[in-house]
């Protein structure tokens, strides 16, 4: 294990942003580890783990010490007639972990196919897509204490799962490193073709709702048809979350802009982000975010909540122009965007 200093980051975040690492180190195995734990530098400098980089916006560089999450192996531990416990390690990536257990014949996971990141960084903001969220399969969260490097696992409830958020993104951010997910996974088809765009495709291409491996696909031809792909066009997926209403403030929305879509989502009602950020637009003029571009930066021309790096754009370009929509929104809706990515 070496220790760099000065490293540049614009490869390791997929909004492809140029930032410097004061002090930069790669862990593989739970020897490099125990080792890290024992570094000067370590211990005295502020710290942060890095997997995918699909999450992250950089401000501006970072003055401490980021630590590279490579490490991999995927094993079953434990089986019964029904269902299997996979365990992964952090720093795996996400959609080989999907590809693995779709190819076994394991169901939970599929909705989720091609979401950028690794598998440690799952649970920060419990991903979801498709109706699916990874709450519903995660059995444990196993973690260092990034003070000490002393061992914790949590328990689903102790993660406090909620829409993109976890203990991990609130109360514990950057206290604990992940090291390992455990999933508990079913080998009895469960599909869950519940979001509408999903079952539409799946009807449309004659695919059967018990067919595993098609339903993955399937997933990730949608996602290759709307999002832009990060090794061609830098971006973090969707920079905002969508917007809960209660009911009661959603029915006086709706008479203003009855052509919104919605979700209901038990007593609360869910409305697209991305719809609000369509339709509103640029103080300068210009009806729609929706395909704008300032400079190297720009909101995506297929998904509104898609703010993207166009090659050369800086984080503070990216941070300025996040603002701006919000301060738009706020504007026109009078409702209050957050970012999903997180923002150093
Ligand atoms: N819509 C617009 N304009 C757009 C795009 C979408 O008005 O440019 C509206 C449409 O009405 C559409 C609705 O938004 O029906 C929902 O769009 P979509 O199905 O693409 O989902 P989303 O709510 O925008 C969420 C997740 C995505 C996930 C998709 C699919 C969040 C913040 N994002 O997006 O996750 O892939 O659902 O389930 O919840 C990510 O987190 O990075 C991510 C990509």
């Amino acid at each position: 294990m070496k220790i760099k200093k000065n490293y540049d980051l614009t490869k390791l975040n997929t909004l492809g942003v140029s930032a410097v690492a004061k002090e930069f180190i790669e862990i593989e195995n739970e020897e490099d580890i125990q080792e890290l734990f024992h570094l000067k530098e370590f211990k005295e400098n502020k710290k942060m783990f890095l997997g995918g980089g699909s999450n992250i916006l950089f401000t501006t560089d970072y003055d401490g010490i980021v630590v590279l999450n490579k490490l991999t192996g995927i094993e079953i531990i434990d089986e019964t007639s029904n269902e299997v416990v996979v365990r992964s390690m952090s720093g795996v990536v996400w959609h080989d972990l999907v590809l693995f257990v779709v190819q076994k014949g394991y169901w939970g996971l599929e909705n989720l196919s091609l979401i950028p990141g690794t598998v440690g960084g799952a649970p920060v903001q419990n991903i979801g897509a498709y109706g699916a969220e990874l709450k519903n399969v995660l059995d444990t969260v196993e973690t260092l204490d990034a003070t000490d490097g002393s061992k914790k696992v949590f328990t689903k409830a102790e993660c406090e799962f909620g829409y993109r958020d976890s203990v991990f993104k609130n109360k514990f951010k950057g206290k604990y490193f992940i090291s390992a997910v455990t999933f508990k996974l079913s080998k009895i088809p469960k599909p869950n073709i519940s979001y509408k765009i999903l079952s539409d495709y799946l009807k449309e291409h004659t695919i059967e709702a018990n067919d595993l491996k098609n339903i993955s696909d399937a997933v990730s031809a949608i996602r290759r048809s709307k999002l832009p792909d990060p090794k061609v066009i830098g971006n973090a997926g969707s920079f905002f979350k969508n917007i809960f209403l209660s009911k009661e403030i959603f029915s006086e929305f709706k008479k203003k802009y009855p052509d919104i879509r919605y979700f209901e989502e038990g007593e609360t009602v869910k409305i697209p982000a991305a719809w609000l950020i369509e339709n509103c637009g640029p103080a300068e003029g210009g009806a729609s975010w929706k395909g704008y571009r300032i400079g190297n930066v720009g909101v995506h021309e297929k998904h509104a909540l898609v703010l993207v790096n166009y090659g050369g754009g800086t984080g503070k370009e990216l941070r300025d122009l996040a603002e701006s929509i919000i301060e738009s929104v706020l504007l026109k809706f009078d409702l209050t965007l957050t970012p999903e990515v997180n923002l150093i």
